[in-house]
């Protein structure tokens, strides 16, 4: 929104005071006729207009969830399993722990750190179950804005997924940014992100994408992350990781928890959100993890006695339905082998129609360079589309995507690939 000024002698106020003042004389509730309008959801927007659209060839690029080859949600094998065997279960409905049941939790951790992790080994994990990754990440927030006593500075990735500003400014963590993207090889910049960082104060939070960075879909490589190891270690810095694709981006879940393992074997006591909503297509079950480091035992329970505070003040304890699930899954050897197939078959589908749709860019006779789209990694990818194509491709083509050119690439199919590509050819010629 741009607000534009009007100047009443001794006050300015802006469009957006003055259409606050025309909604209150307006309202008629007693108590909130003065609430100003949020900012709607730009990617829930894309998805109304989308759905309002009765184009037979329409696209929705913009949603960021995993569609199989007929372009539907898809209910994992393994997910289904879990669910029959917990209602033969025929379990009750009472209450949860405040931190989650502690085999769920243990799992998470193990998952994410892996099985002989000197942490878990030590048990100095603190590790409690969250709503998803956005809720693991707000509670991490949340209990950095209670209690971190060093420079209370959260770095952010250039740039990074839309909700990670919103959540710092939430819990009122000032923000800077370290650079991420290199517009000129639509690859990482590693020198950038290294200089920025060495230039962050000592003890400030660097907020770190574990894999399948949202939205470029570029990931650091194994050389890339120990650079970026050394440089955190060296200034001091926390390193917070977000990990809400670990096994989308390569179809294995060990590959994808690469740099989380090596920050831990560098020695970095690191926090980390993890989320099932992707690898588990659990999306609306809202289940997740946090988990800190603590470096010896009794920290760790004092951490954990103040994560369980937060949680009971804002909604008590956490849903039982989708952790069951998770649980079922990653403490059953059988259904955790069937469910690693599961994430394996998600992730090839999207690396193959990554290759398909550079293909056929390519052998539509575009004279740009493509090679980005099998570069990049996981769901999304960063076409380097400027606005006004990606605008030519709502409006002239009815294909749905953020205006940054991010496509989802689990929303290309075998059967619109061809019209992907093909528009994405005119756009771009
Ligand atoms: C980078 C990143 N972090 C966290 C999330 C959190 O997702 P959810 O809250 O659905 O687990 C997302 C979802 O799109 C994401 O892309």
């Amino acid at each position: 929104m741009t607000f534009g000024l009007i100047n009443l002698g001794a006050q300015v106020l802006t469009r957006c005071h003055l259409d606050v003042m025309n909604h209150a004389l307006r309202a008629k509730s007693m108590w909130w006729g003065h609430v100003p309008a949020g900012a709607p959801d730009v990617i829930l927007g894309i998805r109304d207009t989308y759905l309002k659209d009765p184009h037979p060839k329409k696209v929705n690029l913009g949603v960021g969830a995993y569609r199989d080859d007929d372009g539907k949600p898809f209910v994992l094998p393994s997910v289904r399993r879990a669910e029959e065997i917990i209602y033969e279960k025929c379990l009750n409905h009472e209450y949860g722990p405040i931190s989650g049941e502690p085999p769920f939790t243990e799992a998470c951790a193990k998952l994410a750190f892996g099985e002989k992790s000197k942490p878990l080994c030590e048990k100095t994990n603190a590790t409690v179950q969250a709503l998803s990754g956005t809720g693991a990440l707000r509670l991490g927030f949340e209990f950095i804005s209670r209690h971190y006593n060093k420079t209370r500075e959260i770095w952010l990735p250039k740039p990074t997924w839309f909700n990670h500003p919103q959540i710092c400014d939430a819990v009122c963590l000032p923000m800077k940014s370290y650079r991420y993207f290199a517009p000129k090889t639509l690859g990482f910049d590693v020198d950038g992100a290294v200089e920025d960082l060495s230039k962050a104060p000592e003890g400030a939070i660097v907020l770190l994408h574990a894999c399948a960075h949202n939205p470029t879909g570029i990931d650091p490589k194994k050389h890339e992350w120990e650079r970026l190891s050394k440089v955190i270690k060296e200034r001091k810095l926390f390193p917070f990781f977000d990990m809400a694709y670990q096994g989308f981006a390569t179809g294995d879940v060990d590959n994808d928890a690469l740099a989380v393992r090596m920050f831990v074997d560098h020695g970095h006591e690191v926090m980390v959100a993890q989320s099932f909503a992707k690898n588990m297509g659990l999306y609306g079950e809202r289940v997740g993890a946090l988990t800190i480091l603590c470096g010896d035992p009794e920290t760790t329970a004092r951490v954990m006695s103040q994560l369980k505070v937060i949680i009971r003040t804002i909604y008590s304890n956490p849903s039982i339905n989708g952790s069951r699930i998770v649980q079922e899954i990653l403490t059953s050897p059988e259904l955790m082998k069937q469910w690693l197939g599961d994430v394996k078959s998600m992730a090839d589908r999207v690396i193959s129609m990554r290759k398909m749709l550079r293909s056929a860019i390519e052998a539509a006779g575009n004279k740009r360079t493509w090679n980005h789209i099998t570069d990049q990694i996981g769901m999304f990818c960063y076409t380097g589309l400027n606005p006004e194509q990606v605008e030519r491709l709502i409006k002239e083509f009815h294909i749905y995507l953020t205006k940054d050119g991010r496509i989802s690439v689990a929303g290309i199919t075998t059967k619109n690939v061809g019209y992907v590509a093909e528009c994405m050819h005119k756009v771009t010629s």
